[in-house]
C-alpha cells in the first residue's frame, strides 16, 4: 500500500502523542506537524504553519503532497476545514480525520447537541436554550431553578464557556454576563442552562466511518490544578486508563444508549462525519449521561488512550476513509496507563516562559509526550502552561503512575508544578 504523508495539525501532548503513534506505522510516508513542539520533531517535522490560515494549510497540503490531514484540535473543525479541503479541487483528494463543519457542531455549538441529543432519545441533563430575545424568560428560569445551576455558553470559549453557579444569584450574574456583556462574544450570545447531573466523570473515544465506529480505550482525566480536585479548572492535569468503575455492564450501557444512537444519528441526518468522536459522561447512580460530545480527541487523556491502542492508526485511518471499519478488531493494551502533565508556575493564570528543561536523559521507563516545549539555541524550553505529560505504563494504574511520578521528578525546570495525586483514588 502507498505510504501516507500526513499533516498533523497542533502542536500540544495530544499531538506529540499522535506523532508518536503514526511515526510507528508502517504505512507513514513523511510526517509533518503545523506547528509542533520540541517533542514532535522526534516524530515528524514542525512546520511554521498557523492551521487557522486554511490557505497555509493548502499551501503545506500541495508543497508536501500532503495524504492524510489529521486535526488535533477542535477550532480548525468547528471552522471547517474539512468543507475548505473537500471543496478546494487540488485538495478534496486528501483524507481529513475529523468531521464537516456540520458534524463539528457537535461540539461547537451545545444548543446544537443537546438538540441532537434530544432527537435520538441519548441521555443528557435536561435544558433550555435562551437568548437575548428571551433573557427574562432565563431569569425567570433561573430564579425557579434548584441550585447547583449549570450555565454554558453555547459555542467554543476555550474551555471557559462552562459555569456552575451554587446559587440563583450568582446564576443570574453569570447568565447576564453572558448575554448582555457578551462575555465570550458571539460563542455566548445563546446559553444552555440544564440539570446539574452529581456523578463520576469519564471519557470515551470512538473513531468512527460515518456507519461504523471502533472503540479506543476509555480514561478519565484530572481538570483541577489542585490536589484532591481542588482549585481551579485547568486543560487537565493528568489522566489513566483503563477506568477501574466503567467495568462491562456500565459499557454496555454506555454503547447501546449513547455511542449506537449518536453514530447511527449522524447517519440517519445526512451529517458527514468520518473521525474521532469524544464522549465526556458521567455516571450518575450507575447510569451512563452525556456531559458533551468533543469532535477529536481529548487531551490529556489521548496521552493515556493512545498508547494503549494496539492497532495501526494510518490504517484505522484508511479503513474509516473506505467505510470499513467495521473490519477492524480493536486491540486495547492489558496494561494500564498513567500519565502526569507538568505544568508552569502560574498556571492556569499567567505563566512565565522561556524556562530551561533538563533532565530527559534520566528518564528510562517512561514516554514523555511533550506539550508546550520548544527549542531555543539547542535546548528544550518551556513555551505553555502545560509543558510534558510524563506517561508510564503499569499492572496497574497504581504502578504505571509510580513509574511516572519517579520520571518526573528527574525532569527539571524553574516554576515546575504537577499533581501528586493522579489517581490517588484507584488501587
Ligand atoms: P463541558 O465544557 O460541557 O465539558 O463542561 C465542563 C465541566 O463542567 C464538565 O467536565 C463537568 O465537570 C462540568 N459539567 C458540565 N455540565 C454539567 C452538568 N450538567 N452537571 C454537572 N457538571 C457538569
Ligand atoms: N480533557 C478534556 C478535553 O480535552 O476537552
Amino acid at each position: 500500500m502507498k505510504m501516507q504523508n500526513i499533516l498533523l495539525l497542533g502542536g500540544g501532548g495530544r499531538e506529540c502523542t499522535l506523532a508518536w503513534k503514526l511515526e510507528q506505522s508502517a504505512l507513514c510516508g513523511t510526517l509533518y506537524i503545523a506547528p509542533g513542539n520540541a517533542g514532535t520533531t522526534e516524530y515528524g517535522t514542525n512546520i511554521p504553519v498557523n492551521y487557522m490560515d486554511f490557505e497555509a494549510v493548502k499551501k503545506a497540503c500541495l508543497d508536501y503532497q500532503i495524504d492524510i490531514v489529521l486535526p488535533g484540535p477542535e477550532d480548525p473543525l468547528v471552522a471547517g476545514i474539512y468543507d475548505f479541503i473537500k471543496n478546494d479541487p487540488q485538495l478534496k483528494h486528501i483524507i481529513v480525520a475529523g468531521p464537516s463543519k456540520e458534524g463539528a457542531q457537535l461540539e461547537g455549538s451545545k444548543a446544537f447537541s443537546k438538540k441532537f441529543m434530544e432527537r435520538h432519545n441519548i441521555p443528557t441533563a435536561t435544558y433550555r436554550e435562551f437568548t437575548r430575545d428571551n433573557y427574562e424568560d432565563g431569569l425567570a428560569w433561573i430564579a425557579q431553578s434548584t441550585p447547583p445551576i449549570v450555565l454554558k455558553a453555547d459555542g467554543l470559549a476555550a474551555g471557559k464557556g462552562v459555569v456552575i453557579a451554587q446559587d440563583v444569584a450568582e446564576a443570574q450574574e453569570a447568565f447576564r454576563a453572558m448575554i448582555m456583556d457578551e462575555q465570550f462574544g458571539d460563542a455566548s450570545k445563546k446559553v444552555v442552562i440544564e440539570q446539574f447531573l452529581d456523578g463520576i466523570e469519564m471519557s470515551v473515544f470512538v473513531l468512527t466511518d460515518g456507519e461504523h465506529y471502533v472503540l479506543f480505550p476509555e480514561a478519565k482525566d484530572y481538570k483541577r490544578i489542585g490536589e484532591g480536585d481542588k482549585g481551579l479548572n485547568t486543560g487537565g492535569m493528568g489522566a489513566i486508563s483503563p477506568v477501574p468503575f466503567a467495568d462491562a455492564a456500565f459499557m454496555q450501557k454506555v454503547t447501546d444508549r449513547i455511542i449506537k444512537p449518536t453514530v447511527s444519528g449522524l447517519k440517519q441526518e445526512n451529517i458527514v462525519y468520518q473521525g474521532f468522536i469524544f464522549f465526556g459522561l458521567i455516571k450518575v447512580d450507575g447510569e451512563p449521561f452525556v456531559i458533551e460530545y468533543n469532535c477529536r480527541m481529548g487531551d490529556p487523556e489521548t496521552e493515556v488512550v493512545i498508547p494503549r491502542l494496539e492497532n495501526d492508526l494510518v490504517e484505522l485511518i484508511l479503513k474509516m476513509h473506505a467505510n470499513r471499519l467495521h473490519e477492524v478488531s480493536v486491540v486495547h493494551s492489558k496494561k494500564a496507563a498513567g500519565a502526569v502533565m507538568m505544568v508552569s508556575e502560574g498556571y492556569p493564570g499567567n505563566y512565565p516562559k522561556g524556562r530551561l528543561m533538563k533532565g530527559f536523559e534520566k528518564v528510562g521507563t517512561s514516554m514523555l509526550f511533550h506539550a508546550g516545549t520548544t527549542t531555543k539555541d539547542g535546548n528544550v524550553v518551556t513555551n505553555g502552561g502545560r509543558v510534558l505529560a510524563v506517561t508510564s505504563y503499569g499492572d496497574t494504574i497504581k504502578h504505571a503512575l509510580e513509574k511516572s511520578y519517579t520520571n518526573a521528578d528527574h525532569i527539571e525546570y524553574e516554576g515546575r508544578y504537577f499533581r501528586r495525586d493522579i489517581g490517588w483514588e484507584f488501587e
